[in-house]
């Protein structure tokens, strides 16, 4: 069983247009809405991969239960702290004639600090009966930067693995809670070192910074080139798979979605890292928001290979 906390939920607005014409009338010939948020992600993918999950984070009473009914539809159990106000936006604008996506992004906002207490006595209650608590994503404004080292730290004295998949400020206040598991992209690991990686070598290098501070097993997400893992002993490669990618959004949530599978069949960091790929190509060879299922998952499984890199 995992746990997935979703600080700052949204729901995805993409409104489809043909021929956006910037500071004009653009009529909309399509639209959907995806409630979303990479805790929520990530629980959607592990369970379709099979496992169960439950979402735990800050739910709001507007609109929030779009959130909540999304995951009743995957049969997911969920336990949020619901604070006043509306859930973020995303808006989309897909231009169909140019096949080009413009995005504008609320940052969410939340202020009720009693939020933060009730939220972490949630958490110490969900993670008694879970094997692995998965922090992702951004925080809404209004919430402290050292919030995922206070999660942390929560449930530090509890026998659970915990995995860390967020940027900046987050990521590094959040080292501090000694994750078991981070997930930076790149970018995120260039911008939370503030170096240029241009080498497999280098991010070996960046890694070691990483288990100094105390984190057991770092995955660097590459997009189209794949992904490395690496803990104090070995460094595993594996080069992305050419597939025909329908959707890359939640690519970085199944990647976690397939480690959280590995570790809860007790597998090695090679196979955490196969488990981890098979499940981010399933899900990019998926439109949209849609993420992976376990058929393509077993079908792609096989096809990863891993290179040894330490
Ligand atoms: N274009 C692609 N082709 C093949 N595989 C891809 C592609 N993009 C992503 N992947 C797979 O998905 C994994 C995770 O992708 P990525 O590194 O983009 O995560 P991310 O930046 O954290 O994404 P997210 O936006 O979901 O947080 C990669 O390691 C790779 O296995
Ligand atoms: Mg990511």
């Amino acid at each position: 069983m995992i746990t997935t906390v979703t600080l700052n939920p949204c729901i995805d607005k993409t409104v489809t247009i043909d021929g956006f014409t910037y500071g004009g009338m653009n009529r909309i010939i399509d639209s959907r809405i995806d409630p979303s948020g990479k805790g929520i992600n990530v629980a959607i993918a592990y369970s379709q991969l099979g496992g169960q999950a439950l979402c735990t984070g800050i739910n709001y009473r507007i609109n929030g239960d779009l959130i909540e009914q999304r995951l009743d539809r995957a049969g997911i159990a969920h336990d949020f702290v619901t604070v006043k106000g509306e859930v973020r936006v995303n808006h989309k604008v897909y231009d169909r004639s140019t096949q080009v996506v413009t995005e504008l992004n609320e940052s969410g906002h939340m202020t009720d600090a009693d939020a933060l207490v009730e939220l972490k006595d949630k958490l110490m209650a969900h993670c008694r009966d879970s094997d692995i608590l998965v922090l992702s994503g951004s925080a809404p404004r209004g919430v402290s930067t050292t919030i995922y080292r206070e999660l942390l730290q929560t449930v530090s004295g509890l026998p659970i693995k915990t995995v860390l998949d967020a940027e900046g400020e987050l990521l590094l206040h959040g080292l501090e809670g000694k994750p078991y598991i981070i997930k930076p992209n790149l970018f995120e690991l260039e911008t939370a070192l503030d170096i240029k990686i241009t080498s497999h070598q280098d991010i070996i290098k960046a890694a070691k910074v990483f288990l100094y501070k105390g984190v057991k097993i770092i995955c660097v997400s590459l997009g189209g080139q794949g992904a490395i893992i690496i803990d104090e002993n070995n460094g595993y490669y594996a080069p992305a798979l050419k597939v025909d990618v329908k959707g890359t959004t939640g690519a970085g949530d199944s990647i976690i979605a397939g480690f959280c599978l590995a570790m809860i069949e007790g597998l090695n960091l090679k196979d955490m890292l196969r488990y981890g790929v098979a499940a981010a190509t399933a899900s990019i060879i998926r439109e949209g928001t849609l993420m992976c299922t376990r058929e393509d998952f077993q079908k792609i499984l096989p096809q990863v290979k891993v290179e040894k890199l330490l």
